[in-house]
């Protein structure tokens, strides 16, 4: 038998509606909040994700689902939305339009990671972006957005974890210093590590491997190397979060996992979660248009993992219960009967109800099972004799009892019986 591909995983319909629930939510708040749905292509051309990420980011080196496809073109199926939302705002001019643009997504994405609990190859993320504004204030309304959205959900005691990582100038200040003080004990790091050292010696900080921690311990910290203006932005993204009482935590040593950060960067956290903990991790990418061919325009954002996130509600059984039970359940007594019960359920279903008729012709007993399995309130059993009379019998699955109906006035007593179950 051949199962889902590893990472990968089914959504079946009873977890479908409340998955639907979620995305219907988090539509709401980002729609209040002014930002427009975007929806990119699944691929796009992997020079994108090399420009856009990092070359040197896990990411691009070790996780994305490369291929050449039958045309010759390298092409990779998306990692993370942000390259391809600041590609099309780009290819579609959207700068043209004056003020910030403000969007966002929500789709699957592809990291061929190790898959564990909360760890997948195909997840799902909602994200938005917030782009053209240099403003600290951009910086703390996607704080403050991620926090009221998971509030709205009614998620509360997430951790909120911000940084700032700086400008390319104040930044290549530190990573000189930075890796000068790991230098002498870089026997001591892990393999990633020592590769990283050279590379993108800022993510030694947040490696999760004890030695490398230990060794980070007593590293120089960006926060002391920060310029003028980066402190300056940094001191307002507090005093706004500060003014609204969202509580956050700074960890001088976040620093995130993709190249195009620049300044604030955050992550939300729920630490019931295991290993895999944040939910949402975001930041500022000064950078990343011009970098992807585009005017010299600022940006920040945040993308929240759905699985994640998902996890977290059902955890916290705060995702409603949803019933896929029809209102009636039609029996048809023989094989004869099964093409009155086809129109029955035509009939009763355009006037509204919420319908299921069996295919086969089975027994009374086994009809009836089914329809209390189905979970309907009411069940229509057409038989021989009433047939005769244009008659059929409704029955109340909870009591058993019983009526006689006629087929004229069929909808509108399924509707007065429904409303008495409904209001006991
Ligand atoms: P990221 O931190 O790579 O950022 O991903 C954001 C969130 O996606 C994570 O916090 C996590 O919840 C979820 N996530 C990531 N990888 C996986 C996985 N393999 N399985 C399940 N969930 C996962 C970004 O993607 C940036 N584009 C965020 C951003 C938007 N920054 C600025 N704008």
């Amino acid at each position: 038998m051949t199962v889902a591909p590893r990472g990968t995983y089914d959504i079946l319909p009873d977890q479908a509606m409340a998955w639907q629930w979620m995305e219907m939510k988090i539509r709401e708040v980002l729609l209040a909040y002014g930002y427009g749905e975007i929806r990119t292509p699944i691929f796009e051309h992997t020079e994108l994700f090399l420009r856009g990420i990092g070359e040197t980011t896990d990411i691009v080196e070790k996780e994305m689902y490369s291929f050449t496809d039958k045309g010759g073109r390298n092409l990779s199926l998306r990692p993370e939305g942000t390259a391809p939302v600041v590609r099309a705002y780009i290819q579609h001019k959207l700068h043209g339009q004056g003020g910030a643009t403000k969007l966002f997504y929500l789709g699957p994405m592809f990291r061929q990671e190790r898959p564990q609990a909360g760890r997948f190859r195909q997840f799902h993320q909602f994200g938005v972006e917030l782009i053209g504004e240099d403003s600290p204030m951009a910086d703390a309304e996607m704080i403050v957005l991620a926090h009221d959205l998971y509030r709205q959900l009614g998620l509360t005691g997430l951790e909120i974890y911000l940084n700032t990582v700086g400008c390319p100038v104040c930044r290549q200040e530190y990573k000189k210093e930075l890796i000068a003080s790991l230098q002498a004990s870089s026997d001591q790091l892990c393999s990633s590590c020592r590769l990283r050292l050279d590379r993108n010696p800022l993510r030694v900080l947040d490696c999760k491997e004890a030695s490398c921690q230990a060794l980070t311990e007593q590293v120089p910290l960006l926060h002391d190397y920060l310029c003028l203006d980066c402190r300056e932005h940094f001191q307002q993204v507090t005093n706004l979060l500060d003014q609204v009482q969202v509580k956050y935590e700074i960890k001088p040593k976040l620093v995130r996992g993709l190249d195009y950060y620049t300044r604030t960067v955050f992550e939300v956290i729920n630490h019931d979660l295991g290993a895999q903990n944040a939910i949402c991790g975001g930041g500022r990418y000064d950078g990343l248009v011009e970098e992807c061919g585009g005017p010299s325009v600022p940006g920040v954002g945040f993308a929240s993992g759905m699985e994640r996130l998902f996890m977290t509600l059902e955890q916290k059984a705060l995702l409603p219960a949803f019933s896929r039970a029809p209102q009636v359940y039609i029996i048809p007594l023989s094989a004869d009967l099964t093409t009155v019960g086809f129109e029955a359920a035509f009939l009763l279903r355009q006037n509204g109800f919420k319908v299921e008729v069996g295919f086969t012709p089975k027994s009374l007993k086994a009809q009836l099972k089914a329809a209390n399995r189905s979970g309907a309130p009411l069940a229509l059993i057409i038989g021989e004799d009433e047939w005769q009379d244009r008659q059929v019998t409704l029955k109340q699955m909870d009591t058993g009892d019983q009526v006689r109906a006629d087929w004229a006035e069929l909808a509108e007593q399924i509707g007065q019986m429904l409303a008495q179950t409904e209001s006991l």
